[in-house]
């Protein structure tokens, strides 16, 4: 009764993302996966959930900080801003490397960034979900690629791959590339 409870205050505060029944699908991670050639920038190609407020040419550069630690540093286009913000990526246990936390506050836990696969030199698909006392759960899911736009065979392989772990597409959308400044 009271987790029935907990659940209906918890309800509106994420209407707003993917929620579904069920503790998070646990899809396959990309074997042996290599940081260092993760490195370096990728441009969101399409991204589970769409939220209404978003800006276009989004992209992250992946570097390493000189203390070691990983450095994320998002850009996106919106109202006519380039705005960015810097977060910090982690490995929790290298025996399992495709599963990162990326957190972009001192005062938020890190988020699960999971890379299902990559090639490293073309495509990367990326999901996140967390559980909510295993009745329900909050996805991300993210189609990356190192050129602003993929062919259709690309995505429709990475969109594949994600409903084959089980992951709902429903609300995934394509990312606006479309006349961004390059550099
Ligand atoms: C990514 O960030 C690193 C470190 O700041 C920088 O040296 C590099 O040029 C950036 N790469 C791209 C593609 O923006
Ligand atoms: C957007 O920025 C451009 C270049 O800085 C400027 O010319 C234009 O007036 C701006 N548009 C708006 C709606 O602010």
């Amino acid at each position: 009764m009271s987790a029935v409870y907990l659940l209906l205050l918890l309800l509106p505060l994420i209407s707003a993302q993917t929620y579904h029944w069920g503790a998070c699908p646990t899809p396959k991670l990309q074997p042996s996966f290599n940081l260092q050639q993760y490195l370096g920038r990728w441009y969101e190609i399409e991204k589970l959930p769409a939220s209404f407020a978003r800006g276009k040419c989004i992209e992250a550069n992946y570097s390493v900080r000189k203390d070691g630690t990983i450095r994320v540093l998002n850009a996106q286009f919106y109202k006519n801003k380039t705005r960015t913000a810097e977060g910090t990526a982690v490995v929790h246990d290298m025996r399992e490397p495709a599963r990162l936390g990326v957190s972009f506050s001192y005062f938020t836990p890190y988020s699960p960034y999971l890379i299902l696969t990559t090639d490293y030199t073309s495509l990367a698909v990326v999901y996140s979900c967390i559980d909510i006392l295993r009745l329900f759960h909050v996805d991300y899911a993210w189609i990356l690629g190192r050129s602003r736009f993929l062919p259709y065979e690309t995505v429709s392989y990475a969109r594949e791959l994600l409903m084959n772990e089980g992951i709902d597409l429903y609300r995934m959308k394509a990312t606006d590339q479309r006349g961004c400044k390059d550099n």
